[in-house]
């Protein structure tokens, strides 16, 4: 066996409740915090209102910035950092799913340095935080982005049309808090794009350079949850048992997430929502993962057969390789079990954007395609997204 690393700092507080923990976690770290959340779910659902009364009984002082988009821009991410700076806040807490989460840890960084946020992502001679990055604690309401567990911050920079990560030890939040009471109030159509968002985490990073036995034993486990308890997420999304699951799931996307990093799908992802910021990022996942199932089970015969039999479609008694040309019958009987059994045109894509979707994915997104062990060329992924054009 190779040597290997794994590392994950996050203090994780998990299950029913311990949502009302937040003013505590937030108290270990600061007193005056920004509290960054998106325009209107938090508000709606009583979440916010529930954080700024816990926060309040902490002794924490609170302002609230609430104007986080879906896709987050360098923009709002640098009208953020601003009112932090103005406001002199010591912390910052992020309440939402991913973009409220990712938009904060930003923040947290564009807060305390000179510089605007983008050249934190661009290309080129991009800048790295320093310790000076504001604390940051996370409570999530989706089974998604994993964002509480991992030091990634997915922003669009608007001026480049490019959505890239920052990757930084420093925006690792303090606290991850995951209380799947606070997913109910996630409607069907996010439930299904996040629960893809997990599934493409697991298992980008079990199919990943870098995944190791214990990145393996978390996406093992984790596919398997998703498979069972996301359909019964998505069609009944008060299921509190299926959202504990879900959110289980995510946390062993967390920590696949946070030691492999995302591949290829995520890779052709970020250029197709930077074209189209309307696409929500799980929809955009599930469009290629047929299509990746059926172009290479052969390059990996265990792996895409343990799929396969994760996702309760194996071969009984018979070596698992056997299993691996079924994996993308799974991923289509999943997919289609929550609506999910897309196309690139049901996105809005044209057939003639996917050259240019592949050429910035090869500017900006390279290192994460490199982490699929098949070497892929550029022609590769041309036929890879030609291929997932229409429903599979
Ligand atoms: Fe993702």
């Amino acid at each position: 066996m190779d040597p290997f690393d794994f590392h994950n700092p996050v203090r994780l507080r998990f299950g029913v409740g311990v949502f009302d923990e937040i003013g505590g976690c937030a108290s270990d770290y600061g007193s005056d915090a920004l509290v960054v959340t998106g325009a209107s779910s938090a508000r709606k659902s009583g979440l916010l209102d529930r954080t700024l009364e816990r926060l309040e009984e902490a002794g924490v002082a609170a302002t609230v910035f609430d104007r986080i988009m879906p896709n987050p821009t360098d923009e709002i991410v640098d009208e953020g950092a601003e009112l932090a700076h103005e406001h002199g806040v010591d912390l910052i807490v992020a309440l939402g799913g991913g973009s409220p989460m990712d938009a904060a840890k930003a923040i947290a960084i564009a807060a305390t340095h000179e510089a605007p946020i983008r050249d934190y992502l661009r290309v080129e001679d991009r800048l790295e935080a320093t310790e000076a990055t504001l604390p940051l604690i996370a409570a999530t309401t989706t089974s998604g982005t994993s964002s509480e567990l991992t030091p990634f911050a997915v922003i669009t920079t608007v001026s480049a049309t490019m959505k890239s990560a920052i990757r930084s030890p420093y925006i690792f939040p303090r606290v991850a808090i995951v209380d799947p009471e606070a997913t109910i109030t996630c409607p069907e159509s996010v439930t299904a794009n996040t629960g893809v968002d997990v599934l493409a985490h697991l298992m980008e990073g079990y199919f990943s350079t870098e995944a190791n036995p214990l990145t393996d034993l978390f996406a093992e486990r984790g596919i398997k949850l998703v498979g069972r308890w996301l359909p019964r997420a998505v069609k009944d999304c008060e299921d509190i048992e299926a959202r504990e699951m879900m959110s289980l799931a995510n946390v062993y996307a967390g920590y696949v997430l946070s030691n492999c990093g995302a591949s290829v799908m995520h890779g052709l992802e970020h250029p197709i929502s930077a074209l189209h910021p309307e696409v929500a990022h799980g929809a955009g996942l599930a469009v290629m993962m047929i299509a990746y199932a059926e172009h290479y089970w052969d390059r990996d015969p265990y792996r895409f057969g343990r799929i396969a039999q994760l996702l309760g479609r194996g071969i009984a008694d018979a070596p698992v390789e056997q299993s691996a040309e079924f994996a993308s019958d799974a991923l289509r009987g999943l997919l289609a079990s929550i609506g999910l059994d897309i196309g690139l045109e049901d996105l809005g894509v044209a057939l003639e954007e996917i050259e240019r979707i592949v050429d910035d994915a090869l500017l900006y997104m390279g290192g994460a395609i490199a982490k699929t062990p098949i070497d892929l060329s550029r022609d590769d992924l041309i036929d890879l997204l030609e291929d997932s054009f229409t429903s599979r």
